[in-house]
């Protein structure tokens, strides 16, 4: 049998239909006149977030890093929660690629709020660290896929206004905040300048972002995009596969979150373990009093579950479409039976 994954949404293989679609998709030279299929996708992207225009790009990590690249200058800094994917998954990106420094700010519930962030920014002054641009994760997925709601996601705009920068919105996982509140993407993304989406999480296909802005916003993303070696050919290939996933997949997500929920249930308590209730699809389960998770994760393992251990004492769970409930519910049983395990 092979063994229930929840290590990430990223490990789903795209399905059969999304691969006949990939395979039909009709392309050409992107970098050079455009490929039809992305530029649908592109389009598609804009219209549902609202925004001028959007540019595809092969990861989330080079799109962040783009918008970044875009909003900063060298010697200023970027405001955004201590937990961020920008600070701790993409190799000091914005100091290796845009010179940047990161003022991560340490929030006093799940995720950073305005007011967090006012907290601890100095006033603009000539002797001060200028910020360039402030960012925000959402869901938020270092703090157990929590969903930020508009009316903060627009306190967040405002202090960024008040700072004078820009926002830009890792929103890797927007689809799932957008289904979780029952809001348009739009209105999510109406809060931020720049908003990257992810295609290889929740909506099953196998490669891309793309990041949303004004027109000539994405017009310096072009530019950006081709330094970074981000430019593609035959892109259409993938991005068929993104369009997909977009049309079908996006709606299915309260699956996924219904599955969050019932794995926390199945955990939370279990040998003493705290789970942070989930908003979305992540599940983040803390273990008592310094136990490690490593060894948790490895005994799941050999049970045919495959879990992350999030930090030392941190265990995360993902769900996605290759898992259905009753799995999500064993992976859970499987778990709790290890914890109950002192
Ligand atoms: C919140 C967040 N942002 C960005 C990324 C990067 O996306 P990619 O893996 O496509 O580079 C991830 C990946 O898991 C993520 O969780």
């Amino acid at each position: 049998m092979p063994p229930i994954d929840l290590r990430s949404d990223t490990v789903t293989r795209p399905s059969p239909e999304m691969r006949r679609a990939m395979a039909d998709a009709e392309v050409g030279d992107d970098e050079r006149d455009g490929d039809p299929t992305t530029l649908r996708l592109e389009r598609r992207v804009a219209e549902l977030l609202g925004k001028e225009r959007a540019l595809f790009f092969p990861s989330g990590v080079m799109a962040n890093q783009a918008a970044v690249n875009l909003h900063t200058r060298p010697g200023t800094e970027i405001i955004l929660d201590q937990d961020a994917h920008i600070i701790h998954w993409e190799m000091a990106g914005a100091a290796a690629l845009s010179g940047a420094q990161i003022r991560p700010v340490l929030p006093a519930g799940p995720v950073a709020t305005a007011n967090d962030m006012r907290r601890v920014v100095r006033p603009v002054a000539r002797h001060v660290t200028a910020p360039s641009l402030v960012c925000v994760e959402n869901t938020h997925n270092g703090a157990g896929g929590k969903v930020i709601p508009v009316h903060e996601m627009r306190a967040i705009r405002a202090f960024a206004a008040e700072l004078g920068v820009p926002v830009h919105l890792d929103g890797a996982r927007l689809w799932n905040a957008s289904v979780s509140l029952g809001v348009p993407l739009e209105d999510l993304a109406a809060a931020a300048d720049t908003v990257m989406v992810a295609f290889s999480k929740g909506l099953g296909a196998p490669i891309g972002a793309a990041v949303a802005g004004t027109a000539a916003a994405v017009d310096e993303l072009w530019r950006i995009r081709k330094r970074f070696g981000g430019a593609m050919r035959q892109s259409g290939i993938v991005a068929a596969g993104a369009l997909y996933g977009l049309e079908h997949n996006r709606e299915r997500l309260a699956e996924d979150h219904a599955n969050a929920r019932a794995f926390a249930h199945v955990v939370n308590g279990a040998g003493g373990a705290a789970v942070v209730p989930p908003d979305s699809n992540i599940v983040m389960v803390d273990l008592p009093g310094g136990r490690a998770a490593a060894p948790v994760v490895k005994a799941c393992a050999a049970q045919g579950v495959l879990l992350s251990a999030w930090s030392a004492t941190r265990i995360r769970a993902v769900t996605h479409l290759d898992v259905a409930a009753l799995e999500v519910k064993r992976a859970g049983e499987v778990l709790a039976a290890e914890l109950a395990r002192a």
